[in-house]
């Protein structure tokens, strides 16, 4: 049912430079991103997968891009944004980056302080497509959550929100206390969606999530 379809991708997590030799990076393996894409051309898609840092190899018949950091994640989707009928937020976007990249890598001595990293934040890629889209409802953009409940809301509380304020179509939320998903086989999601539809997909492995049906897709 998603042939003629053109679906990108993002999967993996982006790396950010301190120097040549250091960098800022988060757990993220690309797992459930290439179920997705799995998933996709099983269904006849076209896909293109932009990976960040991702040791998998590819799913049989996608085009793969390979991006290292955040703003080379963001150029590379937003030139193809516009020519998808769907996209998919996988990635682990690192929400902070160094606000400079050493040229050298930075020594350590023992008379010198200890070295002060300032971040700065990175982009928002995902919010950036959904304003891009200027208010046609082309591509269809699903996001990604990784949340941890705490005293001021749940999960799924923290999903709504956050839903509401990326804008994209469907927000697949995570639970990620105790290192419940990273690197794993398994995960277990809830698809928030259009009309307050949430579709909880119990514990199984990220190949039956990437198969699941949510919002009319
Ligand atoms: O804001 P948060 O990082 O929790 O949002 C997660 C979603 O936003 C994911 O789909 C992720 O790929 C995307 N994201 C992004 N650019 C960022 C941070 C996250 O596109 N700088």
């Amino acid at each position: 049912d998603l042939r003629g379809r053109s679906v990108l991708i993002s999967a993996g997590g982006t790396r950010e430079a301190i120097d040549p030799v250091r960098f800022i990076g988060n757990r993220s393996s690309g797992k459930q991103g290439y179920a997705l894409a799995t998933a996709a051309i099983a269904r006849g898609a076209d896909v293109i997968i932009v990976a960040a840092n991702v040791n998998l190899p590819p799913p049989a018949g996608s085009t793969v891009v390979e991006v290292e950091s955040t703003e080379e994640l963001r150029t590379a989707l937003v030139g193809r944004c516009a020519s998808a009928d769907i996209v998919i937020m996988a990635a682990a976007v690192a929400d902070f980056r160094p606000r400079a990249t050493a040229l050298h890598k930075i020594k350590k001595s023992d008379e010198s302080a200890d070295p002060v990293i300032e971040l700065e934040r990175t982009p928002d890629i995902l919010a950036e497509l959904v304003l891009g889209r200027d208010g046609q409802s082309r591509p269809i953009i699903v996001g990604f959550a990784a949340e941890t409940g705490d005293e001021t809301a749940s999960v799924r509380e923290h999903g709504w929100a956050k839903l509401a304020r990326k804008g994209c179509d469907l927000l697949v939320v995570n639970d990620v206390s105790d290192g419940k998903v990273f690197g794993r086989d398994e995960n277990e999601v809830v698809i928030l969606g259009p009309g307050q539809e949430a579709v909880e997909i119990p514990r199984t492995s990220k190949s039956h999530i990437a198969g699941a049906r949510a919002g009319g897709c």
